[in-house]
């Protein structure tokens, strides 16, 4: 078959670099990169560590509305599906990019893949849940991460083409787990392990309200603890424009994004980890790191339940409180699958193509 992948958001980079070599051993891929994240640090450093094949198309479509970004990608990726004629689009997740892959595939009657289906957060307010919903529903194989996926798709009546494949995430984290231990990381940030915490933001309901954001910079810089802080750009360009910087005081030292190696093994060492990201929530859950989710709601509700995940919302007071408090003590399950899901998505697409 010739399958044409859809990605252009740095998690997207991640999930793709181990499905995309499993695909290329028995299918033709043609990667489209749509652009969507194109600074150096989120987007070519995961290319070079992770060895994801060089995109065959880079349509460079860039920041935007919603509308602009999304209608964009929609016009260049249905002009390179009209060349190509692939037998299959795959997407990932729930970015824009996704969004754009899976309505242009659809419209031009090409079997649609979703690799993370099922996520709900029940939050329509969310970009990312709106993304999920509609690709979710012009698919026709969703495999599905976990079983809380599985059943959120069936009360939405979708039921043919769901698999539960376990989630590429955690075959990522295995894969390069050993490799992140030679990471020299910890020293150039002059931390020790489980000595410092760990803090992302970048959700547009934190970033665009900045009162939450100052909470959120506010309750880490007087935690006290020593906290790293790689700044996604859409939350460094706020607080560049808001000057919020000088709000960043004590121990809290906001760096420049970081390559996924390096992350990897930042989150491993954290004692705790902060964060309204969506992968980093079970990138958490796997390590065994205590999170405190920055959110009123996630759609990984699993890690919530399994009293490793706490939500915290932007209350300063309660964010401090699980900073200094939150100590989950009961044993992990092992929710995310056994770091197979990429063999399995590939098996799953092969038997569709007979
Ligand atoms: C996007 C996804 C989000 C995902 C996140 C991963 C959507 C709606 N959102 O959010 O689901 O969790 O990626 O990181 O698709 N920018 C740069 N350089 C870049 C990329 C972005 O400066 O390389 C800045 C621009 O000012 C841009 C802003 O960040 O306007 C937001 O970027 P965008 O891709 O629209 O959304 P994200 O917040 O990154
Ligand atoms: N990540 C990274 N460097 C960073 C921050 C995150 O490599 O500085 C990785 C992280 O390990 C996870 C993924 O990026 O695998 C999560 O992406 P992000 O938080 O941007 O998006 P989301 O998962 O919320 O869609």
């Amino acid at each position: 078959m010739k399958i044409v992948s859809v990605v252009g958001a740095r998690p997207q980079f991640i999930k793709c670099a181990l499905l995309s070599r499993e695909i290329r051993k028995f299918h033709k891929e043609v990667l489209i990169h749509t652009g969507q994240h194109y600074d150096y640090d989120m987007s070519r450093l995961f290319f070079e560590e992770l060895s994801i094949p060089e995109p065959d198309y880079n349509l460079g479509i860039g920041s935007g509305s919603h509308g602009a970004q999304t209608g964009n990608m929609l016009v260049e990726i249905e002009r390179v599906l009209t060349k190509e004629k692939p037998d299959m689009v795959l997407v990932y997740g729930d970015t824009n990019s996704t969004l754009a892959g899976a309505l242009a595939g659809a419209k031009l009657h090409i079997p649609v893949a979703h690799v993370e289906s099922g996520l709900r957060s029940f939050d329509k307010s969310m970009p990312e849940e709106v993304n999920r919903i509609l690709t979710d529903h012009v698919s026709d194989l969703l495999f599905a991460p976990t079983k809380t996926a599985v059943d959120n798709l069936k009360k939405e009546g979708i039921k043919k083409g769901v698999h539960l494949t376990g989630d590429i995430m955690m075959d990522a984290l295995l894969a390069n787990l050993k490799i992140a231990e030679k990471s020299n990381i910890l020293k150039n940030l002059e931390v020790e392990p489980k000595k410092y915490l760990l803090a992302t933001v970048h959700r547009a309901s934190n970033t665009d309200d900045v009162v939450k954001l100052k909470n959120i910079i506010q309750a880490l810089s007087e935690s006290g603890d020593k906290i790293i802080f790689p700044v996604h750009p859409r939350t460094e360009k706020i607080i560049r424009n808001d000057k919020l910087k000088s709000l960043a005081k004590g121990n809290l030292i906001l760096t420049k994004p970081i390559g996924y190696i390096d992350f990897l093994w930042l989150q491993n060492n954290a004692k705790k980890i902060l964060t309204d990201s969506g992968g980093i929530q079970k990138e958490a859950y796997m390590l065994g790191v205590p999170c405190i989710t920055l959110r009123d709601n996630t759609e990984w509700v699993e890690t919530v339940k399994s009293g490793w995940n706490v939500l915290s919302g932007t209350d300063k007071k309660k964010i401090l409180d699980n900073i200094r408090n939150f100590r989950p003590h009961v044993k992990r399950e092992r929710l995310f699958g056994d770091g197979k899901a990429s063999k399995r998505i590939v098996q799953i697409i092969n038997d569709f193509s007979v």
